[in-house]
């Protein structure tokens, strides 16, 4: 079998923040050295729920592409591109509707969520509903097999195998491979509040160009153990968003287990513990901000790279849609 190719992406909804580094970024720079990787600003599907907000959809492409710069995405190594002008992506999307029935798109667990937070129940942008099929196209087009994402992504995986097969079946030889997605093993990292997920509009979020001040305010609002009222009292680890943190983000494994054996046996306060982390964050987010600061000087050069990669990202998902529409049996001009 040749190099499994990677494909992800971000919808285009606001700068990132330190659950998308935890959940898909980290594993994007480790395979950006290894793997041909594609990396997608993905706009069209920020439409699906934004459809009143264009411009905060147009605005956020830079963002995020700044924001992949600035961790360390290295587009000599990664491909950078923007769904907007994929237009083989907007066709296979189409296409793919007809591998899959309303009842099953209706049944996502992610899409059911998404559903619920957004006031959708009434009314489903069909747009949105559908954008799992989209999202099948995204990752079939360039072909790619490995899909690194977070834990909630897990259901639009699923999806997409399903639609694979439901293909092949028609088709009568693999033509698509099946895909698996990546996942981080520290699980999905929680809201500086505790809640089960990071996000900009639930206000529990770290941005990854936050400030200083920022980073200070939302570790010292850190849910920690609402039981661990004196210094000398034994903590709670589990459930404690410090620690989860500092699983996340802090490189000295050894530590953190000391940290946490100190806070259950007693004797360390909330204070300190806080402290710690603060530092740790701290020390991460500034070259990451400062490079930020810097690319923002600069957004023609920004866009170049999204414009070379847009090109070759446009001649391969044509040539994947090229073969796709020969597999199935579609008229030949
Ligand atoms: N749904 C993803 C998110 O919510 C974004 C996305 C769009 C994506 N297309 C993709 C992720 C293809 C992985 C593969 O962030």
């Amino acid at each position: 079998m040749s190099h499994p190719i990677l494909l992800t992406g971000d919808r285009t909804t606001g700068p990132l923040h330190l659950g998308h580094y935890a959940g898909s970024l980290r594993n994007r720079l480790k395979y950006q050295d290894t793997h041909r990787q594609f990396v997608m600003l993905a706009d069209t599907q920020a439409l699906t729920d934004n459809i009143g907000n264009i411009g905060k959809v147009r605005e956020s492409v830079l963002d995020v592409a700044m924001d992949y710069l600035a961790v360390g995405i290295d587009p000599e190594k990664t491909n950078i591109c923007v769904q907007s002008h994929l237009p083989a992506l907007a066709e296979l999307s189409l296409l793919y509707l007809n591998f899959v029935s309303v009842g099953r798109l209706q049944r996502n667990p992610t899409v059911k969520e998404e559903v619920r937070a957004r006031g959708f129940e009434q009314s489903i942008p069909a747009g949105f509903l559908c954008y799992p099929a989209a999202q099948a196209a995204d990752i079939t087009a360039f072909r790619a097999t490995l899909v690194p994402v977070g834990e909630d992504q897990i259901p639009m995986i699923e999806q997409t195998n399903e639609i694979i097969r439901r293909m092949n079946a028609v088709v009568g030889r693999p033509l698509l491979e099946e895909i698996e997605a990546i996942v981080p093993k520290t699980g999905r990292l929680p809201g500086v509040d505790g809640a089960s997920k990071m996000s900009k509009s639930a206000g529990n979020a770290i941005g990854l160009s936050a400030s200083p001040a920022e980073i200070s305010a939302a570790v010292n609002a850190m849910y920690t153990d609402p039981n661990h009222l004196r210094v000398q009292d034994p903590g709670q680890v589990e459930g404690n968003v410090v620690f989860t943190y500092l699983e996340a983000f802090h490189d000295d494994a050894e530590e953190v287990e000391a940290l946490k054996a100190h806070y259950r046996r007693g004797g360390l306060g909330d204070v300190t513990l806080k402290k710690r982390l603060e530092g740790i964050l701290q020390d991460f987010l500034e070259p990451i901000r400062d490079r930020r600061a810097r690319l923002e000087q600069d957004l023609d050069h920004i866009r170049d790279i999204l414009r070379d990669g847009t090109q070759t990202a446009r001649n391969v998902t044509e040539q994947t849609k090229s073969e796709i529409y020969d597999g199935l049996g579609l008229f030949r001009l």
